[in-house]
């Protein structure tokens, strides 16, 4: 049974989300080159990316019912994202979700896998520069 079992459901469910997306911005609000792209107030920024990932994880599709389908790449496209806010991006995560891991005895192997997805993720999301622009 142990291989049905949803990330979403080992992590605890949404609030293992909700806790990680907010050190992840406590983070960002404190980083000006990702705070050029950001607005000011992050609060909806936290609440979207919570839901998003509950529901990537395997939880409920809440972000899908409140937005339709993620196509995540284009609501990016209006943020110039390179290679340098990428890589602030992707450090941040990976701080809080190591924050995160250890606060919740979370398994290597989770930990892994999902800092995978978000290195992937946040490197499908760079839409300038690098010479791709
Ligand atoms: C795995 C990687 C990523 C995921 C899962 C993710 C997820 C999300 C989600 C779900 C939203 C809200 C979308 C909506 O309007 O429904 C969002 C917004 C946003 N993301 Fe990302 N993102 C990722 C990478 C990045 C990167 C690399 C950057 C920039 C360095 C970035 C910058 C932003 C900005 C500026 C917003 C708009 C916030 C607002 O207007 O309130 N994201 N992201």
């Amino acid at each position: 049974m142990t291989e049905a079992r949803t990330v979403y459901e080992f992590v605890g469910g949404e609030h293992f989300f909700i806790e990680l997306v907010d050190d992840f911005y406590d983070r960002v609000s404190a980083d000006a080159i990702l705070m050029a792209l950001y607005p000011e107030n992050l609060d909806e920024a936290r609440r979207k990316t919570a839901s998003f990932l509950a529901q990537y994880w395997g939880g409920p599709p809440n972000y899908s019912a409140e937005r339709g389908h993620p196509r995540l790449r284009m609501r990016h496209a209006r943020f110039a994202i390179g290679l340098v806010e990428r890589d602030h991006w992707l450090n941040h995560m990976r701080d809080a979700l190591h924050a995160m891991a250890k606060t919740h005895g979370l398994p290597v192997a989770i930990q892994q896998t999902m800092s995978d997805y978000f290195e992937r993720g946040s490197t499908a999301m760079i839409n300038h520069g690098n010479g791709r622009e």
